[in-house]
């Protein structure tokens, strides 16, 4: 059997940003990544980083370092899979 990925909407997405005594998360090609244990080995700084934080960030991430192999540098910091909002519920 396979592992159940947990399902992240945008609205629990933007809910870590890293403040608030919470870990920050980044979407990165509809996968959710924990990158609260690699901040401080980011080349790039903290808050550079951060700037993905909280949101969608593969866009940006694709302007920076497309070359960077993030899939593999974040797999022990997978979260889950980045979905829609459910219908309705904004
Ligand atoms: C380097 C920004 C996310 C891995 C850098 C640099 C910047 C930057 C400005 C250049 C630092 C320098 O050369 O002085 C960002 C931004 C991110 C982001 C805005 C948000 C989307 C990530 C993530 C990873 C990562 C998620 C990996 C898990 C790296 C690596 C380098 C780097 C490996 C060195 C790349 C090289 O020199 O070829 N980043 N970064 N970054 N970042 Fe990021």
């Amino acid at each position: 059997s396979s592992t159940p990925y947990l399902r992240v909407t945008p609205s629990m997405l933007k809910n870590q940003t890293g403040r608030k005594g919470k870990d920050a998360w980044m979407g990165l090609n509809g996968k959710v990544y924990n990158i609260t244990p690699y901040a401080e080995f980011h080349p790039g700084g903290i808050p550079e980083l951060l700037r993905g934080a909280g949101k969608d960030a593969t866009k940006l991430f694709g302007e920076v370092h497309p070359w960077v192999n993030y899939d593999t540098m974040l797999s022990a910091c997978l979260v889950g899979l980045l979905v829609d909002e459910p219908e309705g519920a904004e």
